[in-house]
């Protein structure tokens, strides 16, 4: 049974789905993809597979949804508007909509995650499971996949006429780990930012945190933000509505609104805001400003309460080592 919080991409009992994507007439496996997480609410958030990649995707684009890609093993080639670099594990790439778009592996296999909102990829794989059981035959169709991918906001683009080969800081949809969008340094913790709100229709940012042994995080009990981390190093030990347990390299937590929450790095560790409710670019930017231009603001409890509500967030309490960080 699946844990209520904690979800292990490596363990076939926390997966929703497996899918196949074949290969039309040769039946070759492109993808094997594990849904782990469905899209919830109006926007769509938090959708979220794990998926072992083989082959290569059209040259291609959506009209709607945003998508993340967590690069875990082996490399892959991105090509976007006929510029292609190679992506690596620890590079994130963002493609927004309207971004032509197609991802060779390079890799047997490639190992990747993949995080959307405002997509409902999921109703399209739904959609995918019930021609399996009513026409199966015609998913091996040749002229079946692009009639399908054509009608499920998967617009084809003719190949480009010239592919240049190009460092991957040229590619803006690479978001690679030593060209983050901002870092900021506290103690026991850098944030690097790899997505903006502002390039997310407002709906959420991705933030990394690297935290050393011994950094801890209390949320405050009104908390109504829904949180979705990803460890993916080290260890880091979770309290959770009266639950208490450890998340280590591919772990997921998702934790609803108003549950109490804290955490701590057991060891040094690396872990994603993937759920993104919190703003943290303008949170850590406001207080970066506070403490240097205004430091009497900064030391006011009651007028700093309200720049972490004003953002979004809802720490109660961070320390390092015991010692508070603020
Ligand atoms: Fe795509």
């Amino acid at each position: 049974m699946r844990h209520p919080y904690l979800i292990r991409l490596d363990d076939p009992e926390d997966w929703l789905a497996v899918r196949e994507d074949l290969q039309a007439g040769t039946g070759d496996l492109i993808e094997e993809a594990h849904d782990i997480l469905r899209p919830e609410g109006p926007d769509l958030m938090y959708e979220f597979n794990d998926s072992y990649f083989y082959k290569s995707t059209a040259y291609h684009e959506h009209s709607t949804g945003w998508e993340t890609f967590f690069i875990h093993e082996g490399q892959l080639d991105l090509c976007i508007r006929g510029k292609t670099a190679t992506v690596s594990p620890g590079d994130v790439i963002f493609i927004p909509p309207y971004t032509v778009h197609k991802m060779t592996s390079l890799s047997n296999p490639l190992i990747w995650n993949g995080l959307f909102h405002g997509l409902g990829l999921l109703s399209v794989m739904d959609n995918k499971d019930m021609i399996q059981k009513t026409n199966p035959d015609l998913l091996l169709n040749p002229e079946m996949r692009s009639n399908y991918l054509a009608n499920s906001d998967n617009i084809p683009r003719e190949n480009p006429c010239f592919e240049e080969r190009v460092p991957k800081e040229e590619i803006r949809e690479i978001r690679a780990f030593d060209k983050p969008l901002a870092v900021y340094a506290l103690p026991g913790v850098s944030l690097r930012q790899y997505t903006g709100r502002w390039e997310n229709d407002g709906k959420t940012e991705l933030w990394l945190a690297e935290m050393k042994q011994g950094f801890k995080v209390s949320f405050n009990q009104f908390n109504p933000n829904a949180d979705l981390f990803y460890v993916v190093e080290g260890q880091v030990k979770f309290w959770v509505a009266g639950e208490e347990f450890e998340a280590g390299r591919r772990c997921l937590v998702k934790i609803p609104r108003y549950a109490p929450r804290s955490f701590e790095a057991l060891t040094d560790a690396k872990m994603y805001d993937a759920g993104g409710s919190t703003h943290w670019s303008d949170f850590l930017g406001d207080m970066t400003s506070l403490k240097k231009m205004s430091p009497e603001k900064y030391a006011d409890k009651q007028y700093t309460k309200g720049v972490f509500r004003r953002h979004q967030c809802y720490v109660e309490s961070a320390a390092y080592k015991g010692q508070a960080i603020y």
